[in-house]
């Protein structure tokens, strides 16, 4: 049904778009100094090898053998139970709710990217003091912001999986890797690297517990972007010769070698320029800006680069968390593939409006329920509920549904003696593991 195809790195490019993103950038780095650098980053390392790397070849594989969108993959891989199969397909809807939240702090970073041209905060108050207006009290900024990310997320999946998808990574994920390469060659030189090495890779295990291994296994889902179709739904689009563990391999190294690398040289400027390891979603928007500063004129340009950067890992993200339900709308129902883009936009542009209204005083009040607003709340139930949910639900399907055969004849030759080692990873330590993060993320446990 579906013509266009990724080429071998076109879809490595996406796949690995799809990955880098605000997670890498913006959230790796104030986890890490949430849970206090080194033991929650091994813990971290551990899990995306473990079990990130094995749910990636999973997903991988279903879109592969699938070919079509995520609904449709699920219902004709099951041999039995299509109806009931076909809903773990709807792990698609996590991207949409996702792209609420994401698109409003992709508006921010366009925000940050135009001010930071020619206005720095001097101290870590004047950041703080910046910031906070923006989120509490000007709106029209940041709906103005959000507005023009739909609308270049909305341009580039109108133009296709090819003349969009690949030609926007492409561009953007070498553009982004020179950036960071440029700003990290310049964060070695600093005394502060030192310091940063040794606050990312030395563990303090006292920090370590349940709390941090499930914040670890929750950000290796969202970071390699599993369990919400997005990766399944570009493997649809493979050719049929592609090697799904070498593209696996690339994604998965990719994404954890530019979350190291961007912690590393964040960690730097904050040892060199500003106070210290800071947490908190605030660390890019409020601590940096402020360390930029104290540059001289390198960190207006160095600011500038580094939120256009972020900008650019935002929106090759953002493709991908909206392309599941565009395919699944055009397969499923024969739409457009402009109506299909328009209509999911739309979506979550207007319910990111809430999202923005959510932190504005005066309005959170009505937009608060218990202790969390609801840009908190979409945050909260798809990274807790959805994605671990999509997760486990892949490694049952691949583990014990699609018949073993079938998985075999297509993995076996790619991962020769590791097959086996993969498919009790699958069966057995994921589910488990999925299970137990889902349970205390909720709260259960
Ligand atoms: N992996 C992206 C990040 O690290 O920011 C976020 C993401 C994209 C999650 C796509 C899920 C997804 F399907
Ligand atoms: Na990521």
């Amino acid at each position: 049904m579906k013509i266009a195809r990724f080429s071998r790195i076109g879809f490595i490019m996406a796949a690995a778009g799809s990955a880098v993103g605000l997670g890498n950038i913006w959230k790796f780095p104030y986890i890490t100094g949430e849970y206090g650098g080194g033991a929650f980053v091994l813990v971290y390392l551990i899990t995306v090898l473990l079990i990130g790397f094995s749910i990636m070849i999973a997903e991988m594989l279903i879109g592969y053998l699938g070919r079509r969108d995520t609904v449709t993959s699920f219902e004709e891989l099951a041999p039995k139970h299509k109806n009931l199969w076909k809903l773990a397909g709807f792990q698609g809807l996590a991207g949409l709710f996702i792209m609420i939240f994401y698109s409003v702090v992709i508006g921010w970073i366009f925000n940050y990217i135009v001010t930071s041209l020619t206005y720095l905060p001097s101290t870590v108050t004047e950041a703080e003091n910046t910031f906070t207006t923006m989120l509490h009290s000007d709106f029209w900024t940041q709906l103005f912001y959000h507005t023009a990310s739909f609308v270049i997320i909305t341009y580039v999946l109108h133009k296709g999986l090819k003349g969009g998808i690949e030609k926007l990574n492409m561009f953007l994920m070498p553009a982004l890797m020179l950036i960071l390469a440029l700003m990290f060659a310049y964060a070695v030189t600093l005394e502060g690297f030192s310091k940063a090495v040794t606050f990312m890779f030395s563990p303090d295990w006292s920090k370590i517990n349940g709390d941090a291994f499930v914040t670890a296994v929750g950000h290796a889902f969202f970071t390699l972007s599993l369990g919400m179709g997005a990766i399944m739904t570009y493997a649809a689009s493979l050719e049929k010769k592609a090697n799904i563990v070498k593209s696996a391999f690339w994604v998965v190294f990719l994404d954890t070698t530019i979350a190291i690398v961007a912690g590393l040289m964040l960690f730097t400027f904050l040892y060199q320029y500003g106070s210290g390891p800071a947490k908190g979603p605030g660390l890019v928007f409020i601590s940096l800006p402020a360390a930029f500063y104290e540059m001289g004129i390198v960190g207006n340009i160095f600011a500038v680069l580094f939120f256009i950067a972020l900008a650019f890992a935002g929106l090759t993200s953002s493709v991908s968390l909206v392309e599941p339900m565009v395919q699944y709308f055009i397969d499923r129902f024969g739409w457009s593939r402009l109506k299909a883009t328009i209509s999911m936009g739309t979506f979550f542009w207007f319910l990111g409006i809430f999202a923005i209204l959510s932190n504005i005083d005066g309005a959170k009040e009505y937009l608060t329920w218990g202790s969390k607003n609801f840009f908190d709340w979409v945050d909260y139930v798809t990274a807790a509920i959805m994605l671990p949910l999509g997760g486990l639900l892949m490694a049952v399907f691949v583990g014990f549904v699609i018949p073993r055969s079938e998985v075999e004849a297509t993995m076996k030759p790619q991962l020769k003696w590791a097959f086996s080692l993969w498919y009790f990873s699958l069966r057995y330590i994921t589910p488990v593991a999925m299970f137990v993060v889902m349970l205390s993320l909720m709260g259960v446990l």
